[in-house]
């Protein structure tokens, strides 16, 4: 397990460690998509991860989903956005911002302008979402035009400018778990007949397209992106070709010279060692629900650089001090996970904090 705590170079940073907090939306912005109050203390808890992955943020009105997610498109978000990563570095921690356009996975309720969602076609996701009336039915979404197929890629563009102006150290684009750029890849979300639509090349050509501009704005070395290949929630549905989608995708990626890949991996190994081989920048690697005394094991086999973990830094300030330690863990509580107060999110104890009480 030692190699985890040794610092590994990402893209233009050097990292403390190959321990990462992976993104997770604890939906305590304000309404305009302002982060809140205490995401700066909450992010800052957790600094000595070796890079923070901060929650999916959308990077345009259209790009909400859920409720009180934050936003990295305005002035009030860059200097709400200022605080944390001023927070993160005063600690000695990295802070990226993820990029999420939540796509169809979106209620009207939800959002600033109040209009449906919008997706690569007209299919709804076939689930419900909870919203500021309760749990609701997804609307069936509007199909995008090409058109502004092109300007989503330029809001892309503009909230990683953003997030660079906010002192973000990089952003990673969501290409996970059945938003947006992921509704492109699957015939399930998208039977468009334009570039965007068919073929692997063309249903993979929205998130090429958005690495690349967004490479442009800030550099590759600042630039990273999520996929989880095999995803089949919320209508989504990959098809055969799937895989063959992914090392396609993979291959034409790491051509860009990003900072890393983050993948959530679903459970095919062929196709995650099929990635790792072509794939020459820094991997981070995610196991949902992954057994404590598993930790390390990817870095250490060579199979990852880095590994995520959500729910245990959720629960886990000090979660690096804890492994060095061998010491126990909190508990995620599941309660705390979306909206409310500093209940559930800043108040998780250190070890000394618990071991004093
Ligand atoms: C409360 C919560 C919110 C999440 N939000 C996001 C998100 O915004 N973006 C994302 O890519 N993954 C999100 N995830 C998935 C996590 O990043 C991670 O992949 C997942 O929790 C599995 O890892 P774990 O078993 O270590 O928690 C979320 C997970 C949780 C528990």
């Amino acid at each position: 397990m030692s190699k985890l705590f040794d610092p590994v170079r990402v893209g233009r940073h050097t990292l403390q460690n190959r321990l990462v907090m992976a993104p997770m939306t604890r939906s305590r912005a304000q309404f305009d998509g302002t982060p809140g109050e205490l995401a700066a203390e909450y992010y800052a808890q957790r600094a000595s991860a070796g890079l923070i992955v901060a929650e999916g943020t959308q990077p345009s009105d259209d790009g909400q989903g859920y409720l009180t997610t934050p936003g990295i498109y305005t002035d009030a978000h860059v200097a709400g956005w200022k605080r944390t990563t001023d927070a993160v570095h005063a600690k000695g921690g990295r802070i990226f911002i993820q990029l999420m356009h939540a796509g169809r996975m979106s209620h009207p309720d939800n959002t600033p302008h109040h209009r449906e969602g919008v997706a690569p076609s007209a299919i709804a996701p076939g689930t419900g979402m909870f919203t500021a009336k309760g749990m609701q039915d997804i609307p069936v979404p509007r199909a995008l035009t090409t058109a502004e197929v092109h300007r989503t890629v330029q809001d892309f563009r503009h909230a990683a400018r953003r997030a660079v102006e906010a002192g973000a150290d990089g952003v990673e684009i969501h290409g996970a778990n059945a938003y947006l750029i992921q509704q492109f890849f699957a015939p399930s979300a998208n039977t468009r007949t334009d570039a965007y639509g068919g073929s692997i090349e063309n249903r993979t050509r929205f998130a090429i397209e958005v690495a690349t501009a967004i490479a442009e704005e800030i550099g590759a070395d600042r630039t990273a992106i999520r996929l989880s290949p095999g995803t089949t929630m919320w209508g989504i549905d990959e098809g055969d070709e799937g895989p063959d989608l992914y090392r396609y995708l993979v291959a034409e990626l790491d051509k860009l010279g990003l900072a890393y890949l983050h993948i959530m991996h679903q459970g095919n190994d062929p196709l995650l060692a099929d990635i790792r081989k072509r794939w020459k920048g820094s991997l981070i690697l995610n196991r949902p629900g992954r057994p404590r005394e598993q930790i390390g094991a990817d870095v250490a086999s060579g199979l990852a650089d880095l590994e995520s973990y959500g729910q245990m830094t959720l629960a886990n300030p000090d979660f690096v001090d804890r492994l060095k330690a061998n010491a126990p863990m909190n508990e995620a509580d599941r309660n705390g996970f979306f909206g409310g107060t500093a209940q559930g999110y800043t108040d998780y104890p250190t070890l000394s904090e618990t071991r004093a009480a």
